[in-house]
């Protein structure tokens, strides 16, 4: 099969480098508008596939017809923050990119699952959704694996733990309505909160819910891209090898969560089409009540997207 990044730039080339090296994709392709970054950076992946020992073809173009027809587009084609900017300072001028791109790669690919990463990430989701014409189920966005592991980072290193000891996933929206539910966070196995005080676990959901921010804030030019690159990769991956792990991932629910109408980050389930199935898992009426916030706000915000 062939996967499309579409954006070589800070976190397009970090997913293309992680997809490539999975060596469970025939082709990888960039796509990028600026004049031959696409295919330099393709040709600098490709040279690493002895050192990694993979063999999947990888290729830099400019637009998605090059590309052509895709199992899956991964979106992270924008402009990124700068130091004072939120996510939805962005909303103009990525909108008009991505739902260009959208409306492509419906025409191209019409059987592909669409990733979004671009931000605002969930503006930018639901946009991508409308313009593609495309089942909800096949335009997904990318937020929840990032924040997630963010905290999970943070939280085995003030617990002294190996991160894999810290399990958590991180729901509602990319920005200030992230909603980490504790009830569903543990550290070795025991609830965060017994782990850790109450104002430590405070502190480790804010900072993580402000990582963007604080990377931003470091690089002073361009934001984070590793973890973001690395987790739109494992979406893809988790997709293609069947993996049905539970995770987190910006969707359209129909009622669960009683939420029935626009975009948020929940717990899902990915299978080679999409989403699979949204899992409902036993939120706190407090985690509940916090997540339909989350959803009212971001339909708030698509509203005056479209107006
Ligand atoms: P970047 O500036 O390094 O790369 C963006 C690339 O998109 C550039 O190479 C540019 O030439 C290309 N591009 C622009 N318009 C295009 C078009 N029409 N077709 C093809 N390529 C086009 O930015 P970076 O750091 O890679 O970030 C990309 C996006 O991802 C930003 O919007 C950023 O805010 C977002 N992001 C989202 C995260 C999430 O959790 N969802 C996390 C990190 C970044």
């Amino acid at each position: 099969g062939r996967v499309t990044v579409v954006g070589a730039g800070n976190v397009g080339m970090i997913a293309a480098m992680r997809l490539a090296e999975s060596d469970v994709i025939d082709e990888v392709v960039l796509v990028d508008i600026a004049g031959q970054r696409a295919a330099g950076i393709a040709l600098d992946i490709a040279h690493a596939s002895p050192l990694l020992g993979f063999a999947t073809r990888v290729r830099g173009v400019n637009t998605l017809a090059e590309a052509g027809p895709s199992d899956y587009v991964v979106i992270t084609a924008g402009k990124a923050r700068t130091p004072g900017m939120s996510r939805t300072d962005l909303v103009d001028t990525n909108a008009a990119i991505v739902g260009a791109l959208a409306a492509d790669a419906a025409l191209i690919s019409p059987d592909a699952v669409l990733l979004i990463v671009t931000n605002p990430l969930d503006e930018m989701t639901e946009h991508a959704w409308r313009t593609s014409g495309f089942p909800t189920s096949r335009v997904i966005g990318m937020a929840g694996v990032l924040d997630s592991s963010r905290f999970r980072a943070l939280t085995a290193s003030r617990a002294g733990v190996h991160p894999r000891e810290v399990s958590a996933v991180a729901l509602g929206s990319h920005g200030a309505e992230m909603v980490m539910p504790l009830s569903q966070a543990t550290v070795s196995g025991r609830p965060v909160t017994e782990a850790l005080s109450g104002a430590q676990v405070d502190a480790l959901v804010d900072r993580a819910r402000n990582s963007g921010a604080e990377v931003v804030g470091l690089l002073k030019s361009g934001s984070a891209f590793f973890t973001p690159g690395l987790a739109a990769a494992r979406m893809v991956l988790s997709m293609i090898d069947e993996t049905g792990e539970v995770q987190a991932a910006t969707v359209a629910p129909h009622g669960e969560y009683g939420i029935d109408a626009g975009y948020v980050g929940l717990p899902v389930r990915l299978g080679r089409r999409g989403l699979d199935e949204i899992v409902e898992v036993p939120l706190t009426d407090a985690e509940r009540r916090e997540l339909r916030t989350a959803a009212d706000r971001i339909a708030e915000r698509v509203s005056a997207l479209s107006a």
